[in-house]
């Protein structure tokens, strides 16, 4: 059931471009975003002023994406939340507001406590589930499901595919039906539609993943960074390789480094910089470059074509050029394939890391 993988991990891993063929399937129509779910719900993200998102783990990070995406292309607020934060605390919400609530399983007691809520409260929500029948998407007014088939490995890889890619459409719809609706949606759509040829190209990148892997494995921690989008796919990346190997990562905004976590550089603590061509390329370049000052090995995650990446490092990862919003996209399949290999190669495994359970019911 492996498929002729050694782990599930990988095969799940090698599955991203089907998931997001998976979650793209029947979503497309005339050019347009299309949800036959939320027929009877347009309304309620119509004149949205804020939208809140709850979850966790890697679909915190979805979340946050999402975030980055609604509010770079509409005047809407959108507010992303860790469930078990989210359900102590005052819940700011009135009758009519929407709630998304993402969960691959859709059984996380926090977030399952959160909806429950934001429903007492007058809330509808929208869920982007998995898990057909979970308990999430039995309590959920809309659910928008995944559809990116089972996922055995306890670390969330193609799910976290599959979720981006229902809230790139969502955020898409919600520009729709907004009046956001214009020629760089247009191309967004389009190259989403595109991308899983691409992530194919982007998977054929393994075996030079997995020599970086190599030359990597036995650090012991690491610093992520990225500006806006390259952000949660920091987040992301230090969440995979802490989760399955088992080495300290933190995952910092690029120009939060020099507020104090800078201090950590040296020698012995590389710095993992997501740093496609995007509008903050060279922000984000000139911390990394102050990083390599401090004489940080640097590992560096950017675009084809890019010479400048050179002058940095000789560890480069490169992916096909995007749209910058969709770049957590492309470059999932990297930070995931980063960890499994040096998980693998350290000869743990990655499909039941210690301490972690692949559906968290308990709070
Ligand atoms: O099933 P959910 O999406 O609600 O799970 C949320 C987190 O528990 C999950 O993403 C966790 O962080 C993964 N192990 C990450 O790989």
């Amino acid at each position: 059931e492996k498929g002729g993988y050694k782990h599930f991990m990988y095969k799940e891993i090698m599955e991203d471009p089907q998931a997001l063929v998976n979650a793209l399937v029947g979503r497309v129509k005339n050019d347009r975003p299309f949800f036959e779910e939320l027929e009877y719900y347009e309304e309620l993200l119509k004149d949205a002023d804020r939208i809140r998102v709850v979850s966790c783990g890697t679909s915190y990070y979805a979340g946050l994406v999402f975030k980055y995406f609604l509010e770079n292309h509409t005047d809407i607020d959108v507010e992303v939340e860790v469930s078990s934060e989210f359900r102590y605390k005052r819940p700011h919400i009135k009758e009519g507001d929407v709630l998304i609530a993402i969960s691959q399983s859709g059984e996380t007691a926090d977030t399952l406590e959160s909806v429950r809520l934001a429903k007492k409260h007058g809330a509808k929500i929208v869920s982007i589930v998995n898990v057909v029948g979970s308990t999430l998407d039995r309590e959920s007014d809309v659910t928008l499901f995944m559809n990116a088939g089972p996922e055995i490995g306890v670390a969330a890889t193609k799910t976290y595919v599959a979720e981006l890619a229902v809230l790139y459409l969502l955020g898409l719809k919600v520009m729709e039906i907004n009046g956001y609706w214009d020629r760089e949606a247009e191309e967004i759509l389009d190259k989403l539609v595109r991308m899983p040829e691409l992530l194919e190209n982007v998977l054929r990148k393994d075996p030079q993943i997995r020599e970086l892997s190599e030359k990597y494995k036995d650090y012991r921690n690491f610093m992520y960074i990225g500006r806006g989008y390259g952000y949660p796919t920091a987040l992301e990346g230090a969440l995979k390789l802490k989760e399955i190997t088992y080495i300290h990562a933190t995952a910092y905004q690029a120009g939060e480094l020099k507020h104090g976590p800078i201090a950590l550089l040296d020698v012995d603590f590389p710095v993992f910089a997501v740093m496609p061509d995007d509008s903050l390329f060279f922000k984000t370049k000139s911390n990394v470059i102050e990083s390599k000052s401090r004489n940080a090995p640097v590992i560096v995650l950017g675009t084809e074509g890019n010479r400048s990446l050179e002058e940095i490092t000789g560890d480069i990862i490169h992916v096909p050029p995007t749209h910058e919003s969709l770049y957590p996209l492309m470059m999932a399949p990297v930070i995931q394939l980063f960890a499994y290999h040096i998980a693998d190669l350290k000869g743990l495994d990655p499909d039941k890391p210690r301490n972690l359970a692949k559906s968290v019911t308990v709070e």
